[in-house]
């Protein structure tokens, strides 16, 4: 299918999302959102995909959302359109393990959008912000929450009250960011790493990527009791079989994503 703000490609079974609006720092439209939309609803429904990559270009992952599209809005504009809800985080409720590859800016949105994602690669000349304080509001796609919930508060609010950027090594440090790689090597590293994942089961993937979200979504032991029901379903898949079996008898797992 065809996109005007993104590019979707597919490699194996790896889905390449590039946004494309370099001209404006790929600041995220509506019309982008709704292409993110419905790219991500495809890859979802094809079994042949199993794991999706997000990206941007060298400078920028993307720079918020897109600012001329908001300024005059009414708070009843984006109280009905719902600015922010479960469109523009369809990324988080995506269930195959997604991987943000991010060089340049992610700011605002573009941050929100990454963290989304379950793996965070950075370029070494990354840079994330959430710079909503210094245009006059807040994050809106979650970026108080799931920033929070990654960095934790005091570094969150470090950077939500100033609107401070933060390069790719701070944000390693901060536990927002999975690795560094070199720019040069980022979209390559990004195949690679999704391209491993994509070796092992992919429902098994998805049980683990659904384990680890209940330890933001829920209590300790909700969260607990959650892990201990997942892992007794993969019991009832036939690649748990094949890797046990596969290690008593030495050799490499052939896993049939079943
Ligand atoms: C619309 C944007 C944009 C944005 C950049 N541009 N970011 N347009 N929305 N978020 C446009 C600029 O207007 C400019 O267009 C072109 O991209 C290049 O940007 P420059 O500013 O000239 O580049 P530079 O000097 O290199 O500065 C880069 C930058 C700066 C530091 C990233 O662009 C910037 O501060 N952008 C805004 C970042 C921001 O505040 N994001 C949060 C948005 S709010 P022209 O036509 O002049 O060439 C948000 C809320 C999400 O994300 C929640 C909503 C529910």
């Amino acid at each position: 299918q065809d996109f005007n703000h993104i590019i979707a490609e597919r490699q194996g079974a790896i889905a390449l999302i590039t946004f494309n609006r370099p001209k404006v720092l790929n600041a995220l439209c509506t019309a982008l959102i709704a292409e993110l939309e419905t790219a991500l609803a495809l890859i979802e429904a094809d079994d042949s995909l199993s794991v999706i990559v997000v990206t941007g270009n060298e400078k920028a992952f993307a720079a918020g959302a897109d600012i001329t599209e908001m300024a005059n809005s009414l708070f009843t504009d984006v109280f009905a359109a719902d600015i922010g809800g479960p469109r523009w985080q369809r990324l988080a409720n995506f269930r195959k393990p997604a991987i943000a590859a991010v060089a340049g800016y992610a700011l605002g949105g573009g941050c929100e959008i990454a963290l989304m994602c379950d793996i965070i690669l950075a370029a070494d000349n990354a840079k994330f912000g959430q710079p909503e304080i210094t245009i006059g509001t807040i994050p809106g796609w979650g970026g108080s929450q799931r920033l929070t919930r990654a960095i934790g508060k005091y570094k969150a609010m470090d950077l939500i009250l100033t609107g401070r950027q933060i390069n790719a090594e701070e944000a390693e440090r901060a536990g927002m960011v999975s690795r560094i790689v070199p720019l040069a090597d980022l979209v390559p590293e990004a195949l690679k790493l999704a391209e491993k994942i994509a070796s092992l089961s992919a429902p098994i993937a998805m049980l683990a990527r659904e384990a680890v979200d209940s330890a933001l979504e829920t209590t300790l032991s909700e969260g607990l009791k959650a892990e201990r029901r997942l892992f007794h379903a993969s019991f009832a898949t036939q690649d748990q079989k094949e890797g046990m079996a596969a290690f008593l008898e030495k050799r490499p797992p052939a896993f049939q994503n079943k």
